[in-house]
């Protein structure tokens, strides 16, 4: 009796061991997954350079990975404590490395999607061996998968020197890197936010801008593959949004300045600051009674997160309605740096706008945002930032950089 149980026991092993390496297994919680249920960087099967992309094979549609199959946990609810999952795309540039900040600081995981063009990694530095900051060297024309709750778009050079360096990078930056990212939303349920630019209403003919106004621009003029790519790029986030639900928001961002600006990238501000410092004479291009308004990157930053947390598409004007001239600009970075600082006057660049100027009543009406920080106050952080990195740290600064 004992030997007939102890030889059936013995069979029920070995068709069970049998059938364990007969059948694939799955596990309750990844069942219908094919990418591990935490997020990670996957690089996908692209059609060559046209920036046609095709999803891999093995992942499925967004509205399967949002079933409840299987006892998984929706997003929102599994990070309500623990804060959301959010990727900054351009996150380790001047306006994304402050974003990043804030994210961390109110306890949300980041993870940074940038190809280092015109980001540093120092501008994340003083994040590095904190788990809930992810950096990842990836150039957006590129699909990416990772599985976020929230998805801000940044990546895309923003200085003139920078943007027409390589115009069709640009350009196709701004149009597959964006699609690729609305995909991204699209795939994995997330809110999406484009960083768009005042650029989109070229020289203008209205004057402040309301968000009402469709532009000036020139379609194929140097400056084209950046107001046209954002143009586009907006174009495309309203289509994903009106075609296929996809939760859009866009800001169209005004000049914007402060600490870790590239040092050398011809924006106005960059430029007095940098050259005021280094006693050279301020470039001013044209007659310098060109306009423009100037936003402390905090202020930015509080209005692109209201923004996304907000239930307003937009787009929106962010920016600071204090309207400059180059020259009266030229004037306060004397004040404030060198009162002896000369003044050199250069010819215009083609296609730059002659006046640029917010207005801001809709971002004022619905999300509660102005900004609140002047040019005199915000000067003096940006100054203080920029002569560490001109005097103090340029060497260790360049040469951490060329080792990346
Ligand atoms: N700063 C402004 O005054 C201003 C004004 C209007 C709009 N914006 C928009 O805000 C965003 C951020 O601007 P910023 O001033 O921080 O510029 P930035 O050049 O400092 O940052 C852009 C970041 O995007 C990264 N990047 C560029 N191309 C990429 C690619 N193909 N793949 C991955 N990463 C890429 C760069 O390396 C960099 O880190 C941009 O989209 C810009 O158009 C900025």
């Amino acid at each position: 009796m004992l030997l007939q149980r102890t030889l059936f026991l013995l069979i029920g092993i070995t068709i069970s061991a049998l059938l364990f390496h007969a059948v694939p297994t799955s596990s309750p919680g990844t069942a219908e997954l094919p990418f591990p249920p935490r997020r990670a960087a996957y690089e996908m099967e692209t059609s060559g350079d046209t920036g046609n992309f095709r999803m891999p094979r093995n992942v499925i549609p967004h509205r399967h990975y949002h079933t409840n199959i299987g006892g998984k946990v929706p997003l929102g609810v599994m990070n309500k404590r623990k804060g959301l999952r959010i990727v900054v795309t351009g996150g380790a540039g001047f306006v994304g490395s402050h974003l990043v900040d804030r994210l961390i600081a109110r306890g949300d995981s980041v993870i940074v999607v940038d190809n280092f063009f015109t980001g540093r990694k120092e501008n994340l530095a003083h994040h590095f061996g904190n788990p809930r900051l992810e950096l990842i060297r990836h150039d957006v024309v590129q699909p990416i998968l990772l599985e976020v709750d929230q998805i801000y778009h940044l990546a895309c050079p923003a200085s003139p020197v920078h943007y027409k360096f390589n115009p069709v990078k640009t350009i196709k930056t701004n149009v597959v890197g964006t699609l690729n990212m609305l995909g991204l939303a699209k795939r994995v349920g997330a809110r999406f936010l484009l960083t768009s630019t005042s650029e989109v209403y070229g020289d203008p003919l209205q004057h402040p801008q309301a968000e009402t106004y469709w532009g000036n621009v020139n379609p194929i003029g140097v400056r084209s593959c950046y107001d046209e790519g954002k143009r586009t790029a907006e174009t495309l986030t309203m289509d994903y949004h009106r075609g296929l639900g996809i939760e859009v928001r866009i800001a169209r961002i005004f000049n914007t300045y402060g600490p870790r600006m590239c040092l050398d990238d011809g924006r106005v501000v960059s430029n007095f600051v940098a050259q005021a410092l280094r006693k050279e004479p301020l470039t001013v291009y044209g007659d310098g009674k060109q306009t423009r308004s100037f936003q402390y990157v905090s202020d930015l930053v509080e209005g692109l997160i209201r923004l996304m947390e907000g239930e307003h598409v937009g787009p929106f004007n962010l920016g600071n309605p204090g309207e400059f001239t180059m020259l009266e600009l030229a004037q306060v970075v004397q004040e404030v740096i060198d009162p002896n600082a000369k003044i050199e006057f250069r010819p215009n660049t083609a296609d730059d706008p002659h006046m640029r100027k917010p207005d801001i009543s809709k971002a004022k009406e619905l999300l509660g945002w102005e900004p609140t920080i002047s040019l005199r106050q915000g000067l003096p952080l940006m100054i203080s930032d920029f002569r560490q990195r001109i005097f103090g740290e340029l060497r260790d600064v360049s040469a951490a950089s060329s080792s990346q």
